[in-house]
């Protein structure tokens, strides 16, 4: 098998042949890798793409080595044979209860008369130097909004007249040493990091349509460890967050609640289980399995059922309605909602986020990718398709590469307030 590699990850210009990319969702119940290029007038052609069920991932969190390693190097090897060769570097993305989003605008002054380049470079290291924090590494660093003289809403200052240039930066972090885990895990499988994407960032590249994107969406991607989103409006990722629970809290309450092995809860889940009741839930039973070579099969009524999978799915769209408020972008947000993940699949979830959000909700089902296999389609793999059109497509933003893991970046300058307020005074005070 060849190794395909080059200067930049894939490159093989010398030869004419088109960029390859490999991606990798690390998941906590799968492990996706896809490998494929931009193809003219075409689009991205995938031409290799494997799964695997993981291993050693709790919420999107490395948390046995060897077992994670292990599941990854399947994943990508089942890649590779359908591509026909071998890959030396992957994009990855990122799911981590820590990812989160902080605001800061800064202003600098500047000599010349216009807006030059070198001016937007300078306001975005003043930016970046201000942000470091020696814990957290930057996913993201998105230039939001830029400000000449005070002014506000300037969409490209180049070429304009001014004193001072501002910029309102938006940047994605998560703690580095859960980066650096995930990193060297890969790194053992003798695969390079080329770059780390936020999982909800990804998928909204997967499946949301310009329109969502210019007047505002949320879209919440249901893991099975984790629930992580992402806030666009004018086409630019304004908010970001992450907490850990998803359908596998789902799967244990009904194991708890129904006296079932966890496997036996899992297909329950997949096949009875909703988020609404139905007027017909008290008078249908659901078999559960025993627990014990001892005990015999038992049943419950359905409405326990709905009972336990509803309070559980309620409780994360409620956790997740208090952050987007105690961030301040209710109403910024715009009025639609997409769901991505395998745990978006349940019966009855979007009817339940709709009206726990008071928005209208859809299940985002990925699009765009040439060649992909049907098994790998569904909004499961919202995050592995947004990767590689993500990459492919060239997202810009102001740093490139992987992010720092050093963790040695000095903190200059404390700020006031925790990140949620930071948002909150944030979204005020610029919308
Ligand atoms: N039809 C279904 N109904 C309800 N839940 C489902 C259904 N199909 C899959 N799920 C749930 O989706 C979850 C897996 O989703 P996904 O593959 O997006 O997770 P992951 O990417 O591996 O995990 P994470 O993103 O949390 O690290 C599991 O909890 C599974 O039970
Ligand atoms: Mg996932």
């Amino acid at each position: 098998m060849t190794i395909f590699s080059g200067g930049s990850f894939g490159k093989n210009s010398r030869h004419n042949q088109p960029e390859i990319v490999a991606v990798l969702d690390v998941g906590t119940s799968k492990i996706a890798c896809f490998i494929g290029h931009l193809e003219e007038d075409a689009g991205v052609r995938i031409i290799g793409a494997g799964f695997h069920a993981s291993a050693g991932l709790k919420a999107g969190v490395v948390v046995d080595m060897d077992a994670a390693e292990f599941t990854i190097r399947h994943a990508v090897a089942k890649a590779e044979k359908a591509a026909g060769f071998a890959i030396s570097s992957v994009y990855v993305n990122v799911s981590t209860r820590s990812l989160k989003s902080h605001h800061i605008s800064v202003e600098t002054k500047f000599s010349s008369a216009e807006v030059a380049d070198r001016d937007l470079k300078r306001v975005v290291d003043t930016a970046l130097t201000e942000f470091a924090e020696p814990e957290k590494a930057i996913l993201h660093a998105l230039p939001l909004n830029w400000t000449l003289d005070g002014e506000r809403g300037i969409r490209d200052p180049r070429g304009m007249f001014g004193s001072k240039l501002g910029v309102d930066m938006h940047f994605v972090t998560a703690n580095v040493g859960v980066l650096r885990n995930l990193a060297h895990c890969i790194e053992r499988c003798h695969l390079r990091i080329a770059g780390m994407v936020a999982s909800p960032y990804a998928a909204g590249d997967a499946v949301l349509v310009d329109d969502e994107l210019d007047l505002g969406v949320t879209l919440i991607d249901m893991g099975a460890g984790i629930t992580t989103t992402a806030v666009f409006r004018d086409r630019a990722l304004v908010f970001s967050d992450a907490i850990g629970v998803g359908g596998k809290n789902v799967t244990s309450d009904i194991a708890r609640g129904l006296t079932t092995p966890w496997e036996a809860a899992e297909r329950i889940k997949a096949i009875y289980g909703s988020a609404l009741e139905s007027p017909t839930d008290n008078s249908q039973m659901v078999p559960c399995p025993p627990m014990g070579a001892q005990d015999e099969l038992h049943e419950e009524s359905l409405s326990v059922l709905t009972g336990i999978v509803r309070s559980r799915t309620e409780e994360t769209f409620e956790i997740l309605r208090d952050r987007f408020a105690a961030a301040g972008i209710g109403s910024f947000a715009g009025r639609r909602i997409v769901l991505t993940g395998g745990a978006a699949q349940l019966s009855g979830a979007v009817q339940l986020a709709e009206y726990i959000f008071g928005k209208r909700v859809r299940v985002g089902q990925p699009h765009g990718l040439l060649g992909l296999p049907d098994t790998m389609s569904g909004p499961d793999f919202a995050v592995a398709t947004g990767l590689i059109k993500h990459i492919l497509n060239n997202k810009p933003e102001a740093i490139t590469g992987p992010p720092d893991l050093s963790g040695k970046r000095i903190r200059k300058r404390h700020y006031a307030g925790g990140n949620v307020m930071r948002s909150l005074k944030w979204f005020k005070d610029n919308f």
